[in-house]
């Protein structure tokens, strides 16, 4: 809890009191006391006075900012005992006013600190290993989820405690489902395999796809595909600076992918008519990125209050992932590109001058990947 009076803020903290018995089964309780030391808060409490310390908090403020929506039970705790209060003839000040505080802090987001930007480039350093890691142990035969174990090992390895979401390893076809993570198939001798994966550092996440060649080498088929989506990724990357809107992001890259299959033949007709009809959607069905942090979809706004969108400005990070995913048995498109999925994702800082790729130390280019298998 932090209570502002004037300029002067002070925090309170409230945890589980200890008990050596619970702490038997379910681990150490650091308790009051040896918490306020560790977590340098001002005041610390067990969770058991929360209704009390509560009460005599509340009594000298006029504002309560709250999670209203998704901490049901404590907000009617904290409904409670404002009434109480607003009740009680002896109290001459609580509050009565109430706020949620999701907006706030998710405005609060939007801009990354010079430390969280820090947290993000160490968390990415992890997932370039991890990625890499693949690449160099990737061979026909595998299973997908052996890919998985070991990039969840160099995640834990290096120090990251977790993954920030589950790891994709899709092979072949299976990279044309958006969220497969049965990663459960074998690979196969001359089929590309997509990886989504990155790890979470200290809270932070990272969030990167790479699309290489089970045996090392693009085919020519597999090639065109991938160079027309990692121009497109590039060419997209290089419109990011400050004042330009995510939606701007968005229909540039739908017309960059959508000329980019005519020119490959996967799809047929005049760019502007076919985005005009959004054919171009049924290969590229998802958005173009989208803001990352504490979470890997981080919870931020994407339009103002009045529904405008909003403008990129220094120090927001978002990911870049344009991909085409043309299934097996889609007809329609010549027979060498059916049954392959890429997708190229990278995270991107938006700076003052424009932005900077903070993954792009991540093997990208044919030569790069290609190196990076060997
Ligand atoms: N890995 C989740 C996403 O790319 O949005
Ligand atoms: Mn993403
Ligand atoms: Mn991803």
């Amino acid at each position: 809890v932090l209570v502002k009076k004037g300029e002067t803020t002070r925090t309170h903290l409230f945890v589980q009191p200890k008990n050596e018995e619970m702490e038997l089964w379910t681990g150490v309780r650091l308790g009051a006391d040896a918490a306020k030391e560790r977590f340098e808060v001002d005041e610390a409490h067990s969770i058991e006075t929360f209704d009390e310390v509560m009460g005599e908090l509340l009594k000298e403020s006029n504002h309560l900012y709250f999670d209203l929506f998704s901490d049901h039970e404590r907000y009617s705790t904290l409904r409670t005992l404002c009434s109480s209060l607003l009740h009680d003839r002896k109290v001459n000040r609580s509050p009565r006013s109430f706020f949620d505080v999701t907006e706030p802090l998710q405005q609060m987001r939007l801009i990354k600190s010079d430390e969280e930007i820090a947290l993000i480039r160490k968390a990415l350093a992890i997932t370039q290993e991890a990625h890499h890691s693949a690449m160099r142990l990737a061979e026909p035969d595998m299973f997908e989820y052996e890919l998985q174990a070991n990039i969840e090992y160099v995640f834990k390895l290096s120090g990251a405690y977790s993954d920030a979401y589950t790891t994709i390893v899709a092979s072949g076809n299976n990279a044309n489902t958006l969220h497969y993570i049965t990663n459960s198939d074998t690979l196969k001798a001359g089929e590309l395999l997509l990886i989504d994966a990155g790890c979470e550092y200290r809270m932070y996440a990272s969030d990167i796809t790479r699309t290489f060649p089970v045996s090392g080498k693009f085919s020519p088929a597999q090639r065109e595909v991938y160079e027309m989506v990692l121009d497109a990724q590039l060419a997209v990357i290089d419109l990011i600076k400050p004042g330009v809107t995510k939606k701007f992001l968005q229909t540039e890259s739908e017309h960059l992918l959508a000329a980019g299959m005519v020119r490959l033949g996967i799809l047929e007709g005049d760019v502007e008519e076919l985005v005009e009809a959004k054919a171009h959607k049924k290969y590229f069905p998802h958005g173009i990125g989208h803001w990352m942090g504490l979470d890997v979809h981080d919870p931020c706004p994407y339009v103002d209050e009045h529904g405008h969108d909003l403008r990129l400005l220094p120090g927001m990070v978002m990911t870049i992932e344009p991909g085409i995913y043309i299934r097996q048995d889609d007809s329609t498109v010549p027979e060498k590109y059916r049954g392959i999925g890429i997708r190229i994702e990278d995270n991107i800082l938006v700076t003052k001058e424009g932005c900077e790729n903070l993954s792009a130390g991540i093997a990208k280019t044919v030569e790069e990947v290609e190196a990076a298998c060997r």
